[in-house]
């Protein structure tokens, strides 16, 4: 049985089942599937021994560049260990009493939330709607009263992406009634014109969470910003521990900001791969997958397949390919799971796979 309530548990599948790590294909972290950049690895090799010094206290060069890369002052950008680590800080920094979540969400935001002693509600994006988040309703229901609410876009495991507009308006209704709009873009950049972080000038109240970790290929280094007022920025950076990003990770991230042409071919990539693999999946009898604005999908399972969807993930273990079982997100049932969308021939072996674990 796998425990966590995360994807991408490679060396944890390796040990129980006894395959080699380099022989399982990961489809349940949302990872660019054509790697990192083709210079990062030089530009970290070559600095390799920043690592006698302690990081850049304030992350200078890497703000320089994200500043440049989105248009947005350097004061209003904060990086971190990741964007999770400021799902921490932000509850212990402006102390919110009351939450709301807009789900299927990451599960991140509610165990940052409960450290705080947060009380937490869900707002479920229904699913006879495929998952749009109808926006009225949930104006609505903010107004009931609430300090906080997280909203992600485009949401994971769902792939939905909410319009601009649409979040402008939650984010205004936040604002009205005093509460912070936290806004996860994690998988924005496949959509980046749709990304709300020119609004932070528009918006006290908004804080956009971003990644660098699933675009860039490199989540193993650990790099997220959030964008913000400068002031809340301000606030933010008061509480955070110094070097939470290290020399490597800052070094990696400015040369994978000023690489153009990867960043359009991944776009490309990714968008021709997404349609392939929604038809494939949508062939299978008994399976019906959404479409999405990032680099996954998620898949429903109708009657008669025979397992749920944790019984395919683990039957898929054993063949050594992993999916994300999204039993554990809020509201979800035992009937779906999400891929990420990865190579072409990697995307054409789950096809195989799966058709031969559901025979219908
Ligand atoms: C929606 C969402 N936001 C944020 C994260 C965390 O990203 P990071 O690696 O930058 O901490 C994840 C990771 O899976 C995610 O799915």
């Amino acid at each position: 049985m796998i425990k966590r309530d995360h994807g991408g548990n490679v060396g944890e599948i390796s040990r129980i089942h006894g395959i080699d790590e380099d022989k399982i294909v990961d489809f349940s972290a949302n990872i660019n599937p054509l790697g990192y950049p083709p210079g990062l690895r030089d530009a970290v090799i070559k600095e390799f021994d920043s690592v006698l010094n302690y990081p850049d206290i304030d992350s200078f060069d890497l703000i320089s560049g994200l500043s440049k890369y989105h248009g947005i002052d350097q004061n209003s950008i904060l990086v971190g260990n990741g964007s999770t680590e400021f799902m921490y800080w932000i509850p212990v920094v402006f102390k919110p009493k009351k939450a709301l979540i807009v789900t299927p969400a990451f599960s991140e935001y509610e165990k940052g939330l409960a450290i705080s002693g947060t009380k937490v509600s869900y707002f479920q994006a229904e699913e006879e709607n495929d998952f749009t988040v109808d926006i009225d309703r949930l104006c609505k229901c903010l107004r009931e009263g609430f300090d906080i609410v997280y909203f992600c876009n485009p949401a994971n495991p769902t792939g939905i992406l909410t319009p601009k507009n649409d979040l402008c308006r939650v984010v205004a209704c936040a604002d009205e009634i005093g509460a912070l709009a936290v806004i996860d873009e994690a998988f924005i950049d496949f959509v980046e014109e749709e990304s709300v972080k020119e609004e932070i000038f528009r918006f006290p109240n908004l804080i956009v969470l971003r990644s660098m970790t699933k675009f860039f290929g490199i989540p193993g280094l650990r790099v997220g910003y959030v964008m913000a007022s400068a002031p809340c920025i301000k606030k933010i950076r008061e509480y955070k521990p110094p070097w939470t990003v290290n020399s490597l990770a800052q070094k990696a991230a400015v040369s994978a900001l000023v690489d153009g042409d990867y960043i359009r071919e991944t776009r490309q990539y990714i968008s021709s791969e997404r349609k392939f693999l929604k038809n494939a999946l949508n062939e299978i009898p008994g399976l019906s997958a959404f479409g999405s604005a990032a680099n996954f999908s998620l898949v429903f399972m109708g009657d008669g397949i025979g397992l749920n969807s944790t019984g395919l993930r683990d039957r898929l273990a054993q063949e050594g390919i992993l999916i994300r079982d999204c039993s554990n997100f809020q509201g979800l049932g035992d009937r779906y799971f999400r891929v990420a969308v990865k190579r072409h021939e990697q995307n054409m072996l789950l096809i195989e796979k799966l058709k031969a674990v559901i025979r219908l």
